[in-house]
């Protein structure tokens, strides 16, 4: 499959979800929805389908999965445009969640579509160790040694000066933990080998740490139309980015070398990966 073809795919699945309209909490769901199927670029998931594809699974049946984690990906999106966080008022080319839906309703959009993951997780047709795993890598990449535990840290750093390495863990928890559960739920949902769940940590950890520099990268150096949403964000925020660190070039430099590695840790597990390897390119080289 190609990349547009799985989007398509994920589009198309993500569609049926939270659709109840005859419900008194109907507007809860319509501001899900709203952030939900705003059209992001669907790299979490695909990377669960793709994954679980390489690894031998059935695509069709970790279709649920792949939508679970875009549901907790969007969560994330809107919590961290909140006034509270990164106040930022454009999103996925839209208005943010709190700009149309008011603080409070985005708060619990976001609530509702974490545990909604967890439930299409559990409540999906793969045998039931394959969605424990799955439940399990999520709830790792999110809690507070991941996700949160990073965009906490995010936030303790703004207007300080932190080191390379103090940049690095916060990234590797706010934005490579969900990437690398993202490959490892594929592996998990095929029931793929530990070799083959090793290295997909691997390589997501590596295109994670990619994927957050390229986004300080165009924080700076991409325009809100093609973004889809502001720039400048980070230094209204005094956050420290990869940008600050390292400049453009730095910053180019390490995203290639992270790329390549990438590349390299999936020759050693699997076969068939010219998809994961043309789309770590892109992602190296993406201006969205
Ligand atoms: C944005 O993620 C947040 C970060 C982790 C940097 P994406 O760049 O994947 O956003 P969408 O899903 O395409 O909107
Ligand atoms: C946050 O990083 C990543 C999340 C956990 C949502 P950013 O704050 O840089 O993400 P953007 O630039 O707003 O998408
Ligand atoms: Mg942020
Ligand atoms: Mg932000
Ligand atoms: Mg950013």
């Amino acid at each position: 499959m190609t990349a547009n073809e799985y989007k398509e795919k994920i589009d198309g699945a993500l569609e049926s979800y939270f659709k109840n309209e005859d419900i008194p909490q109907a507007g809860l769901a319509d501001a899900m929805r709203y952030s939900l199927l705003a059209g992001g670029k669907r790299i979490r998931p695909m990377l669960v389908l793709e994954f679980c594809r390489i690894s031998g699974g059935d695509v069709e049946a970790a279709m649920p999965v792949a939508c679970a984690i875009e549901m907790l990906h969007t969560y994330s999106l809107i919590h961290d445009d909140l006034p509270c966080m990164d106040n930022d008022d454009l999103r996925r080319g839209r208005p943010t969640n709190h700009v149309v839906y008011g603080e409070c309703t985005a708060t619990l959009a976001g609530d509702a579509l974490q545990a909604e993951a967890f439930g299409t997780i559990l409540r999906c047709g793969l045998p039931s160790d394959r969605r424990v795993a799955c439940a399990e890598a999520l709830a790792d990449a999110v809690g507070i040694d991941g996700m949160c535990g990073g965009q906490y840290l995010d936030m303790l750093g703004e207007g300080k000066v932190l080191t390379e390495q103090e940049l690095t863990d916060i990234n590797s928890r706010k934005t490579g933990a969900l990437l690398v559960a993202a490959c490892q739920m594929g592996v998990a949902a095929a029931g793929g080998s530990r070799i083959m769940m090793d290295a997909a940590g691997q390589f997501g950890a590596a295109i994670g740490m990619a994927f957050q520099i390229r986004d300080d990268m165009l924080d700076v150096l991409s325009t809100k139309e093609q973004l889809g949403k502001p720039i400048g964000s980070d230094k209204d925020e005094k956050k420290n980015t990869y940008m600050v660190l390292m400049g453009k070039d730095g910053c180019e430099q390490t995203v290639e070398k992270l790329t390549e590695f990438a590349k390299n840790i999936l020759r050693e597990a699997f076969t068939d990966t010219d998809f994961l390897n043309s789309l770590a390119d892109s992602l190296a080289k993406r201006f969205n």
